[in-house]
């Protein structure tokens, strides 16, 4: 368990004092993948860089294994360390050292045997997918390649907690994704927590199961991954969300309904999460109110092994009769409101 008590920090900047965070409390429990989203600035990796002691807090106390990192004597701090492994943007590989080398690096200095070393170096080369490359130079590999060593040297020391800032964020869409499933692995075959900083929602949305998001220095929502995305709060939240799950209708569509529509409507989002997502409310509705349907958008979304449908809906008929279908769509248990034909609602 990682939890953050009441963190604030301040940097002595060149013109004042810069709030970096103001009063994170947060709880990592173990055997997470712990995404913290944001955007530049925000506060990301000066939250990430506390639980390991990189940074420490101006007020507050950060917990690991219920141990306040602060105060902590070197020696102590050294031994948090080598249970948390923790990956980058840049890689931060050694170019003049082989890839085996630099895997190898953390148990070099830690002073470990080196048939010891040899062998774990090589059960983790073969968990990366790296085996052929142990003897190559960093220069030789592509991004991808180059990651995949910075996640077999985090993890040489056998941690328990994995720190991960911005990791996928110099890789392009495909790379980006294996990246994405080799971390899932780590959480999932070798039982590793993760606390993942990133600004991409993608990598948010396909591997993580909770999510803080972050805004000058807060943490301004948080929660289960499928809650926050089905039903996000924060304008920032809704601006990420909406990058991965759309929930609006194009420009295109709304001219064309703004162009031809004679007669009362009402365009209606819904949403729908669990045992509803793949319901037949569609055919109840028309059955049942004999209202003229159409469907401007949909969506069916996979999150945190869970399903998120959305659909945009135009109803046309008396305003009355479209109250009463908004009645018994909530009634269904499914998320219902009215929105506007106009581009950006
Ligand atoms: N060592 C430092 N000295 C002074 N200010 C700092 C220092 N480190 C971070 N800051 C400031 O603290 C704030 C938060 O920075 P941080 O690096 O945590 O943000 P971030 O969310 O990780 O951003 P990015 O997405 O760009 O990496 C920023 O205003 C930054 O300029
Ligand atoms: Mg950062």
């Amino acid at each position: 368990m990682i939890e953050f008590q009441d963190i604030s920090k301040v940097y002595q900047g060149k013109t004042g004092e810069i709030h970096a965070l103001r009063h994170v409390n947060l709880k990592i429990g173990d055997g997470e993948i712990y995404g913290i989203i944001g955007l530049s600035g925000a506060g990301k990796s000066t939250l990430l860089s506390m639980i390991n002691g990189l940074e420490f807090p101006s007020e507050g106390a950060v917990l690991v294994n219920g141990k306040n990192i602060c105060g902590m004597s070197f020696s102590e701090l050294q031994k948090i360390r080598r249970n948390i492994g923790m990956i980058f943007q840049e890689f931060n590989l050694l170019n003049s050292k082989t890839v085996r080398h630099n895997i190898s690096l953390p148990l070099i200095i830690a002073g470990e045997d080196k048939a010891i070393i040899r062998e774990r170096v090589n059960k983790l080369l073969k968990f990366v997918g790296l085996t052929d490359k142990a003897e190559q130079f960093p220069d030789q590999l592509s991004g991808g390649q180059k990651q995949r060593v910075g996640i077999a040297r985090a993890l040489v020391t056998n941690p328990s907690i994995l720190l991960s800032d911005e990791a996928t964020s110099a890789l392009d869409p495909d790379t980006m994704e294996a990246i994405l499933d080799l971390l899932k692995r780590i959480n999932k075959e070798l039982g590793i927590t993760i606390v993942m900083v990133t600004h991409q929602i993608r990598a948010v949305q396909k591997i993580c199961n909770k999510v803080a998001v972050m805004q000058s220095g807060k943490v301004i929502e948080e929660g289960e991954v499928f809650q926050v995305f089905s039903d996000p709060q924060q304008e920032i939240t809704k601006d990420f969300v909406r990058t991965v799950v759309p929930d609006v209708i194009t420009p295109t569509v709304c001219r064309q309904i703004r162009m031809e529509s004679k007669g009362n409507y009402e365009i209606l989002r819904l949403k729908f999460t669990g045992s509803n997502a793949l319901g037949d409310l569609i055919y109840q509705i028309n059955t049942k109110f004999l209202l003229k349907t159409r469907i401007l958008h949909a969506t069916v979304t996979e999150l945190d092994e869970q399903t998120l449908g959305i659909l945009i809906l135009q109803i046309s008929g008396a305003p009355e009769q479209i109250a009463e279908v908004e009645e018994y769509v909530r009634a269904s248990g499914v998320q219902c409101e009215e929105v506007k034909c106009q581009y950006g609602f």
